[in-house]
């Protein structure tokens, strides 16, 4: 008797559970085909409650949303967690980021932007009036120490040609003692040697612990800002002991880390700060951002130079590692860059800016590298600042946007066989640059958020890419062949590679630089 009962009590309570997530679901999927046909919201795939559709986008969510793309048209809508967000692909980009330039340039007021310089960051803050003269002065004062004129391009090549001895000086030692190594953190402190140079006036050796310390923690950094991060569509993941946590955990200890690295730095400057003589970016931006400052009462140095510095590494370290990747996994285009640069540059000078326009293969490589890689795949996403349509559809204000790079990239309306890595493309009949097909790549993103750090890093790119290959040569370790695979993040990181480098020549060139 007794069992029967307890048997009856526990079909009832099955039956109520299957009714009730019946139930909840149907009301789901109701107001799920509601908000999109009613609100005439773009369409998109189904979302589960609670995760959205934060399972489907997987490890490479650029990919999924390229795919999703062919199947709803330029301008579709996920979920993730509880956000809800328009993903801008092909044409719909330059709609949106140029066109309607204003309507999409917000940012969303995600968890971790707001550890990001404490929420004073220029990169991760929305769009104000402050956060306008923020983003001038700090784009004038990049120009103002890198590109603006002949003299400042002669300042900045100085310091990358001096860097790029000192790389090729460390990767010539390590192919002594280990034949083979990895040049990935070898590569960021470079770049953060260039940047600390142009920023602080100062480099740091190769084995300063604080440096890489400050400098070496990238990958969690990028991991937790990249479009897609769990964090900031499921803010309840920082509340219990879970992977998700551990990564948010070790993002905001690296931020406050860098902030005082930077926070230093400026202080240091402000003690010795004479207004006759600009000694550096800090220098600069003291002077400049002060006017700022002054109208508002808070020192806007600190979070822009973190801004400039912190922008400044990730990428350009991330694009280095991929054009030594790919130096190495297609041998045949590292021999056609040496005899291009051999033929424009003989053995008693070292590539320079000036050289820029007659070596159009380097350059064609270059955009090459950054068309396939498409190594920032989905831009820091962005959120509409009004009501507001796109290509037909409604979108509220502070809608989160995800902008993706790669279906531009691939896109094979714009280019043959967009799969396939060949710089060649790049190039006219009579081999000169083609300037409209490069100006189709897009990596450092379009309109009022477009990277301010683009011509300095094509500058960077240009004299390292050419210096490597007048200098040395680089060949893989043939026990682990060269894999173009990546790990997501803001930027897709190539996985760990073996390579090994030898001079050509001899570095005497490289040394006279150095000591003059
Ligand atoms: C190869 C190197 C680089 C690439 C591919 C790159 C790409 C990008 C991308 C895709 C964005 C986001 C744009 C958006 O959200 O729509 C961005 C923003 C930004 N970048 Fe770069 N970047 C590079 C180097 C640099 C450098 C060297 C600096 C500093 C001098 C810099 C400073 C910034 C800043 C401050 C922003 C924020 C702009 C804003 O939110 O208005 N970047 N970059």
């Amino acid at each position: 008797m007794d069992f029967a009962m307890e048997d009856w009590n526990h079909t009832l309570t099955q039956s109520l559970l299957v009714v009730a997530v019946t139930f909840l679901s149907a009301l789901h999927i109701l107001r799920w085909l509601r908000s999109g046909s009613l609100l005439n919201e773009p369409p998109g795939p189904f979302a589960w409650p609670i995760i959205g559709n934060a399972a489907q986008i997987g490890n490479a969510p650029h990919i999924y949303f390229t795919r999703m793309a062919k199947k709803y048209g330029n301008v579709f809508q996920i979920k993730l967690g509880c956000r809800t967000v328009v993903v801008l692909n092909g044409a719909a980009i330059k709609q949106a980021l140029v066109k309607q330039a204003p309507d999409f340039a917000g940012r969303p007021d995600f968890t971790s932007f707001q550890y990001v310089s404490n929420g004073d960051s220029i990169a991760f803050g929305t769009v104000t009036d402050l956060w306008k003269s923020k983003r001038k002065v700090a784009q004038a004062t990049v120009r103002s120490v890198s590109t603006g004129n002949a003299h400042t391009k002669r300042a900045f090549q100085n310091h990358i040609v001096c860097e790029v001895k000192e790389l090729l000086q460390i990767f010539l030692d390590k192919t002594r003692e280990q034949h083979y190594f990895q040049p990935m953190v070898y590569l960021v402190v470079s770049t953060a040697n260039i940047m600390s140079a142009v920023c602080f006036g100062k480099r740091y050796s190769y084995d300063d612990a604080e440096f890489q310390q400050v400098v070496g923690r990238n990958d969690q950094f990028t991991k937790t800002v990249g479009a897609g991060s769990m964090v900031d569509v499921m803010p309840w993941l920082q509340y219990f002991p879970n992977p998700i946590k551990t990564i948010f955990d070790n993002f905001k200890s690296l931020n406050l880390e860098f902030g005082m690295f930077i926070a230093k730095k400026v202080a240091e400057h402000r003690k010795t700060i004479e207004s006759s003589t600009i000694r550096d970016m800090t220098d600069a931006l003291i002077l400049s951002m002060d006017q700022i400052r002054d109208t508002v009462g808070k020192d806007h140095v600190p979070p822009t130079v973190g801004d400039v510095f912190g922008a400044s590494q990730d990428t350009i370290s991330t694009a280095l590692q991929w054009i030594i990747l790919i130096l190495v996994r297609f041998p045949d285009m590292q021999q056609r860059l040496q005899e291009e640069v051999d033929k424009v540059v003989d053995r008693e000078s070292l590539p320079s800016i000036e050289d820029q326009p007659k070596l159009p293969y380097v350059m064609a490589f270059i955009y090459e590298v950054m068309r396939y890689t498409s190594f920032i795949p989905l831009t820091i996403p962005h959120s509409t600042t009004a009501d507001t349509t796109i290509m037909g559809y409604s979108v509220p204000k502070d809608r989160v946007v995800f902008v993706n790079q790669w279906s531009i990239n691939r896109d094979q309306s714009i280019w043959t066989e967009p799969d396939s890595f060949d710089p060649q493309r790049f190039l006219n009949p009579d081999r000169s640059l083609n300037k409209d097909l490069v100006g189709n790549v897009m990596i450092f993103s379009l309109g009022k958020r477009r990277c301010i750090g683009e011509d300095l890093s094509k500058m960077q790119l240009f004299l390292f890419t050419s210096l490597l290959a007048h200098q040395c040569h680089i060949s893989s370790d043939p026990a682990h062949p060269p894999q173009m695979d990546y790990l997501y993040g803001l930027t897709l990181k190539p996985l760990p590679f073996y390579i090994a480098v030898k001079l050509r020549d001899n570095m005497s060139m490289l040394e006279k630089f150095y000591s003059l």
